[in-house]
């Protein structure tokens, strides 16, 4: 049975010069970090392993002043440190190196995918997640791939709070997310935030897929810039629109529900200086609306899907001609990576063209 606390002798000294006197406890190996500090008023009490004489103490605490004395302390508890070791006893022990070995993290919200052989012990991963970590307050499972129009999934509610939308912080950046209601991904953190440094002051950019408006943000936030931020699903919209009040702004953000393609070809007049065209599995199809809309020497930020030997020679190849038989020219190719893995043998890759 777990003990519900501890007699110890402790050193207690000003709460100022706790710092130093913990550092000094431990160098001594006399902490005992299977206690709690304590504190009360101006005090700092550490639990010591044993009782040590004056002189001994001088010698460690220097010029630190301190008082002895002995009292209880709370035990630190010692939980499971892993899921596996959470889970040991609750499913069959050949399952448990089948366990997710990371979750994504959306503000208090963490989304985990239980492979199908443990779909039968689904809750209690959850549960068991919740115990390990103790930074979230929901643990959702993923049920099915990202599909349709608006790039969503359905989830489970495996644990904690019945919820699936939160606020998610980038570089201090709010966004408001659902993510059983529009597409979000916490791994496009250094996208949104590589994108958002490449802008300057002065332009106009439109996001074509703009989501709940990672991207769109993070520009309108760091330059006097005006984004035009387009999404078909009025979910997204709605998670935008809040996101602009939740934080503030050097440049404007203009939600715009609708198709991208009848937007551009209905009457848009801007000579864009950039267009992001983050919807890997579709944006082929809009490439001559991007054309369209960018001025001469106007930058693409163009996302795909590429497997293969040579992703990067694919990718290089397809935006290439895509941009051709729209009837404009790419000048040159700026960047072009692998943003991450989206499948085996698969990326998410981005090209940064410059469109004549
Ligand atoms: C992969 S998500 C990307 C969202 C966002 N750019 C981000 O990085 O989080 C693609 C988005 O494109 C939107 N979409 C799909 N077809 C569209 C269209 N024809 N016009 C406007 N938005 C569209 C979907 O609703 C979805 O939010």
């Amino acid at each position: 049975m777990i003990p519900v606390s501890f007699d110890r002798p402790f050193v207690r000294t000003n709460v100022g010069d706790g710092e130093k006197a913990r550092q000094a406890l431990i160098d001594a190996k006399l902490l005992d970090t299977e206690c709690k500090i304590a504190k009360d008023e101006d005090w700092l009490y550490f639990p010591l392993t044993k009782k040590k004489t004056e002189k001994g103490l001088k010698k460690i605490l220097g010029k630190i002043k301190y008082e002895v004395g002995k009292r209880e302390f709370t035990p630190v508890f010692m939980g499971p440190k892993t899921l596996s070791e959470a889970l040991v006893g609750l499913i069959p022990s050949d399952l448990l190196e089948l366990l997710p070995r990371a979750y994504d993290l959306v503000g208090d919200i963490a989304v985990i995918e239980i492979p199908d052989e443990l779909t039968d012990y689904a809750r209690q991963i959850g549960a068991a997640l919740k115990t390990v970590h103790k930074n979230f307050n929901t643990v959702l499972g993923k049920r099915g791939p990202i599909s349709g129009t608006t790039r969503v999934r359905q989830y489970d509610i495996l644990a904690g709070q019945n919820k699936t939308k939160t606020i998610h912080t980038e570089y201090n950046l709010r966004i408001a997310v659902d993510v059983a209601k529009a597409y979000f991904s916490p791994r496009l953190l250094e996208e949104h935030n590589r994108i958002a440094d490449l802008a300057t002051d002065g332009e106009l950019v439109i996001d074509m897929f703009t989501g709940v408006g990672p991207f769109a943000l993070h520009i309108a936030r760091r330059h006097r810039v005006k984004v035009y931020a387009v999404d078909i699903n009025p979910d997204a919209i709605d998670l935008l629109q809040e996101s602009l009040e939740l934080n503030r702004f050097a440049g404007e953000v203009i939600p715009i529900l609708g198709d991208t393609h009848e937007y551009i070809q209905s009457g848009f007049d801007g000579d864009v200086d950039r267009v992001i065209m983050n919807h890997p599995a579709g944006a082929f199809e809009f490439v001559g609306d991007a054309c369209k809309a960018l001025k001469p020497e106007g930058v693409m930020h163009y996302y795909e899907f590429m497997g293969g030997e040579d992703p990067e020679g694919s990718l290089t190849e397809k935006i290439t001609g895509l941009v051709n038989e729209s009837g404009r020219e790419v000048a040159r190719i700026e960047t072009i990576r692998r943003v991450r893995d989206s499948a085996p043998y698969e990326y998410q890759m981005v090209a940064d063209v410059v469109i004549q």
